[in-house]
């Protein structure tokens, strides 16, 4: 019984099958078979709020660029990033660095990376894992969505746009992932980053994301440094 506490401490995936087929119950090791969402979420360095450019000077040199190189981002680069986005920058009443209608706060921000498919939990800080799966080929057929180190997918959950009518839920969606759009945008040209945001084919991204009916695809948008 030790050995067997000992064990689901190490991998807290574990399952116990009690079976009749079994003479004792299984041990069922089911981490690398499902329930990515159950790893540890990626704690991500504390954002550098004082780093970069001057905002005129951001926007001066804010540009779309389509050859990335697939070097990776360090997780402070990228936690500065998916917080100029889209974080928590005043934890006193919850609020962003963007703005939604109705701080309705409805876009997810998808991080998919060689490592995985990431989604950004910013009152954590933190990445929670959706899959160990490298997704970055099925987002688009446009070149930069493999090659980019980071491919954010903007999913907005409709459901959380509870004071907007029926009919207008997809049009505050749009309107507020243009705004993190634009802070990924501008963050990029203040750490020299490249980036593209894309439009994307959506039903078959809604299986690759394991999306719920309420979420909705919006656009996508790669980041990595410019090749030249
Ligand atoms: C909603 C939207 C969709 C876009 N879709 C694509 C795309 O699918 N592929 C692409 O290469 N660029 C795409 N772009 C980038 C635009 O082509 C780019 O912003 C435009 O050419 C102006 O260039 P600039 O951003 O350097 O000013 C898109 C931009 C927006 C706002």
């Amino acid at each position: 019984m030790t050995k067997l506490l000992t064990l689901l401490r190490t991998f807290p995936n574990a399952r116990i099958i009690p079976s009749a087929f079994y003479p004792v119950g299984l041990l069922w090791l089911s981490a690398s078979v499902t329930l990515a969402g159950d790893l540890a979420p990626v704690a991500l360095p504390a954002p550098r709020v004082t780093s970069g450019k001057p905002l005129m000077q951001a926007l001066q040199d804010r540009q779309t660029t389509r050859e990335l190189d697939r070097r990776a981002l360090t997780d402070q680069v990228l936690g500065d990033l998916l917080w100029a986005g889209f974080g928590v920058n005043r934890p006193g009443n919850g609020h962003r660095t963007a703005p939604s209608a109705m701080n309705s706060q409805e876009v997810d921000l998808y991080v998919a990376r060689a490592d995985g498919l990431f989604v950004y939990d910013a009152p954590g800080h933190r990445l929670s894992t959706v899959t160990g799966e490298d997704v970055r080929g099925r987002i688009s057929g446009q070149a930069f969505a493999k090659e980019a180190p980071v491919v954010l997918v903007y999913v907005a959950n409709l459901a959380k746009l509870t004071k907007a009518k029926p009919e207008r839920k997809s049009f505050y969606a749009a309107i507020d992932v243009g705004c993190v759009v634009q802070n990924i945008y501008l963050y990029c040209a203040s750490e020299n980053l490249g980036t593209v945001v894309f439009d994307l084919d959506r039903p078959p991204l809604t299986e690759v994301l394991r999306l719920k009916p309420d979420q909705e695809i919006i656009l996508a948008q790669a980041v990595g440094y410019p090749l030249k």
